[in-house]
């Protein structure tokens, strides 16, 4: 049988997973010495490490290609699908703000808002809820661009330092959710391999009691 697939995220929560991983004793040498490789093994554990982007990694669980994966809340947030979210991993704490211009009163006037944004799912709920009609605009990046540059009204984007929106003369409105990193396990795996799935996530909630 093949070994139990974890992907993980790359870029902002890979660095604290490997730490995570390291804490519960997983010899990390090939995370630490990957290079351009995408999948990587940690031998005495017979776990395979998949290296992928945020919203991917939902998908490889959810067709059931890797078996756990390490994601944050905003993905799963704005993505959703069918998985089980076994434990909150409490690093890359984070929150999605609404924000915009420093000084404006964003709820004042009648006439719509455009907000622009990464997570047009979030935003929309966010609204919704709100019972808020407003226009999205997708942004693929620096969405903080958007209202300086006069195409939207305010943003809906993570907000870690904060450093971002200061630089660039913005601030915070409202906070709309806090975010943080969540082991999310295949609703299949969980029952064929669930022996082993549930050591590994047994080792992971013991190493964050600590
Ligand atoms: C995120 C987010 C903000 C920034 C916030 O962008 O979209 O731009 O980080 O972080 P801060 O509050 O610590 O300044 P990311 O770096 O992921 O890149 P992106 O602009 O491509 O979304």
């Amino acid at each position: 049988m093949r070994p139990i697939r974890i992907a993980l995220t790359k870029g902002r929560l890979e660095k604290d997973t490997i730490k995570l991983f390291e804490k519960l004793g997983f010899d990390c040498e090939q995370l630490h010495n990957k290079g351009r490789k995408l999948i990587l093994q940690i031998p005495d554990a017979n776990l395979e490490i998949v290296l992928a982007k945020a919203a991917d990694v939902i998908t490889y669980i959810e067709h059931g290609v890797c078996d756990m994966g390490v994601v944050g809340k905003d993905t799963i947030l704005e993505y959703g699908g069918t998985f089980f979210e076994v434990a909150d991993l409490g690093f890359g704490r984070c929150k999605f703000a609404l924000a915009g211009k420093k000084g404006e009163d964003f709820y004042a006037g009648y006439a719509e808002k455009t907000i622009a944004t990464k997570y047009p799912n979030v935003t929309h709920q966010f609204f919704e809820s709100k019972g808020m009609d407003v226009k999205i605009v997708k942004i693929e990046g620096s969405v903080e661009l958007a209202p300086l540059l006069g195409l939207s009204d305010a943003i809906v984007d993570i907000v870690e330092t904060g450093s971002t929106l200061k630089e660039n003369g913005l601030e915070v409105y409202e906070d709309v959710t806090a975010i943080s990193a969540r082991l999310i396990v295949n609703t299949v795996s969980l029952k064929l391999r669930k022996a082993e799935i549930e050591t590994v996530i047994n080792y992971i909630e013991k190493a964050l009691a600590e």
